[in-house]
């Protein structure tokens, strides 16, 4: 059964009790975050402890051509020193990362925030020693281990900038990210377990090395004890180094605006853009978002089950909650390893509090049945969150009814790779819920709802159009890396004045948001963003494509799944072997992330007179929505849709 969009589900009394952030306290805020936002986010920004103080809260102009976006301005502070050292007199003993392994025999780790410093303080050693100094890049390349985080915080405490690509990317798009940042040190793992098998990664490094500098060292972690060759002079053995590093190293001082981390992320033209994220803003930002709309409290357990390959395993399993003193667990696996009741098994052996995961994860265990959840004791579970795509309702219900017992707020939060931290979402003490809806915009957050023609501005509720933000916050991102103008060009020339989300959302009569999905070339694939032009460059880069164009279309698990028509060849006749030759392609090319789910040959493709690809006519005939193709009356040969229609029925 669907819910009806009218199902509004307010906080209980006891939560609202407890939590940091009621309903009159969210008005307040969030009115002084709007009307004063210097005096705001100087306020917030003392929850971080700076080195020098800022003099300047906010400078920022979103003027086409002129974009410059600063917060806190010639502050000094390190993120490492506030997510370890500054809690080493009061919670040395306590544990910030638990550690659950792949394997559910094997133990579990139980770091506290005196082995973190210790841990963090060794590699930055390491990395010192081979050469890393303040601003230069260091790729990491790792499965989901606590040496990810160890190498994260250690660049923090060098002033070095992290670029984390995730282990899911093949050795050409690792190279590609390598080349991309200028990196000096890659720091990868022999293999990575996953869901019982083992990913190369060390072998995949080692590929993708052959397409970079000589210069460029690899610090290789042990995690299986797997075998790898070994290059001498380029390679380094972590363990070995570790053994005699020394547990301190000072942390260096830092400019609130010196890079923190690149992240490549994929846009609707061309290959992924490196997001910047800098040091103080995004400290502030995601600290506050961590704790506000987690309702974080001392001594919680805390789960976001991402990966630290992507935005969300950056700001919600490493810096947010450790710079806030939480304890973070850290999992390695997947959800259905060894079964599909492992989320659950891990909430009740670690007395997880809050946990956080993706609307894809959850409808994959809703299929397997409500045994695998109701087996476990989650009685310690007080709030649950979702990411990365709009939640379904029969997903949403699921997750409250069989895995929250109708009594954990569910927290929808909306936000990008590009903003540092949630945008919008429901304050669990504060708001009422609605299955779908990401509900309200955070402290400092102006959403507006545009004509995607005019630009103009919709007012009221009940209404619809592109999403767009009308001034800057702390956390987001300052530009592409090398590419400023491509920064200013993607988020800044369509809506003069805004910052465009490439989301389009909706507001509903009591004025609540809904995110309707991207309005532009980027397909979401399980909660993970896909560029449809990049998966088409490296099917026309095979000696037998002649012409590609992917879309998404909806699929059960994964919310959108990529669609891939090609046209072959002249010489080259279409195969199930062709097929599957493609697909393992496109996986050596990008990853198996963006394996293609359905290949259609198409003997052309739908295009104007002036050879632009119609892809609305493409998503529609993916969908098997035959019947509103709209206008085709501009295409050059509109039989080719008929073409395509019928090879599509083919298919059911
Ligand atoms: C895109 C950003 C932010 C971390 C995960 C993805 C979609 C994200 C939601 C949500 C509806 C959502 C948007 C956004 N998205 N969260 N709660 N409801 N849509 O990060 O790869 O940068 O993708 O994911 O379309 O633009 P990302």
């Amino acid at each position: 059964m669907t819910t009806p969009e009218s199902a509004v589900y307010p906080p209980s009394e006891e939560i609202v009790k407890n939590a940091h952030v009621d309903a009159a306290k969210y008005e307040a805020l969030y009115a002084a975050s709007l009307e004063n936002p210097d005096a705001f986010w100087a306020d917030q920004a003392e929850r971080i402890t700076w080195i020098k103080p800022f003099t300047k809260v906010k400078n920022v102009s979103y003027d086409y051509g002129n974009v410059d976006i600063k917060w806190f301005e010639n502050g000094t502070l390190n993120v490492s020193a506030n997510c370890i050292d500054r809690h080493l007199a009061s919670r040395g003993a306590q544990t910030a990362i638990i550690w659950e392994p792949d394997d559910p025999n094997e133990s579990a780790q139980h770091i506290t925030y005196t082995e973190l410093h210790q841990k963090t303080c060794q590699m930055a050693n390491i990395l010192t020693d081979l050469g890393v100094t303040k601003g230069d890049r260091v790729v990491i390349y790792l499965p989901m281990i606590p040496e990810a985080a160890y190498a994260m915080l250690a660049c923090a405490r060098i002033g070095a900038i992290h670029s984390i690509v995730f282990a899911g990317f093949s050795p050409d798009a690792l190279a590609a990210r390598i080349n991309g940042c200028d990196a000096k040190v890659v720091i990868t793992a022999d293999e990575a377990p996953r869901g019982g098998r083992k990913t190369a990664l060390k072998s995949n490094a080692d590929a993708a090395l052959l397409h970079t500098k000589d210069t460029v060292k690899c610090l290789v972690v042990k995690r299986t004890g797997g075998q790898t060759t070994w290059v001498d002079g380029r390679d380094y053995d972590y363990n070995a180094l570790a053994q005699d590093a020394a547990g301190h190293f000072k942390p260096v001082e830092v400019n609130a605006e010196d890079p923190l981390f690149i992240l490549y992320t994929s846009g609707s033209t061309g290959q992924p853009k490196g997001v910047v994220h800098t040091t103080g803003g995004y400290l502030v930002y995601a600290a506050l978002t961590h704790e506000v709309t987690f309702d974080y409290h001392d001594g919680d357990i805390y789960w976001c089950t991402a990966d630290v390959g992507w935005v969300t395993g950056h700001s919600y399993i490493v810096y947010g909650p450790l710079a806030n003193g939480a304890t973070t667990l850290m999992f390695e696996g997947v959800p259905t390893y060894p079964d599909a009741g492992r989320f659950w098994a891990v909430c009740e052996k670690h007395k997880v509090n809050q946990f956080y995961t993706a609307p894809t994860a959850i409808r994959a265990l809703m299929g397997q049945g409500t045994d695998f959840v109701t087996k476990y004791d989650l009685s310690d579970l007080k709030l649950l969150g979702t990411v990365g795509e709009p939640i379904n309702p029969e997903a949403w219900n699921w997750y409250n009814d069989v895995v929250g017992k109708g009594k954990c707020p569910i927290v929808d939060t909306w936000w990008q790779t590009e903003t540092g931290g949630h945008l919008m979402t429901p304050l669990p003490g504060a708001h009422a819920t609605k299955p779908g809806a990401a509900m309200k915009p955070f402290f400092g957050i102006e959403p507006v709802v545009l004509d995607p023609t005019s630009g103009v501005e919709i007012e009221g509720n009940g209404v619809e159009g592109v999403l767009c933000i009308k001034s800057s916050w702390p956390g987001q991102m300052r530009t592409v890396w090398g590419d400023h103008e491509r920064f200013e060009k993607t988020y800044f020339s369509d809506y003069k004045g805004y910052y465009f989300t490439g989301d389009g959302c909706r507001r509903d009569e009591g004025g609540d948001y809904w995110i309707t999905g991207r309005v532009d070339d980027v397909i979401n694939v399980s909660g993970h963003r896909m560029g449809t032009a990049e998966v088409e460059s490296a099917l026309v880069a095979h000696a037998a494509v002649a012409e590609a164009a992917v879309v998404g279309y909806p699929h059960d698990i994964k919310g959108q799944g990529i669609y891939c028509y090609v046209t072959l060849m002249n010489d080259r006749e279409p195969s199930d072997e062709l097929m599957k030759e493609l697909r393992q392609w496109v996986r050596t090319e990008i990853g198996p992330i963006a394996s293609p789910d359905v290949i259609q040959w198409a003997p052309g493709l739908p295009k104007t007179r002036s050879g632009k690809i119609m892809r609305r006519i493409l998503r529609k005939i993916a969908e098997n929505d035959f019947g509103a193709l709209g206008d085709t009356s501009t295409l050059a040969d509109p039989s080719v849709v008929d073409d395509l229609i019928k090879n599509r029925a083919a298919k059911g």
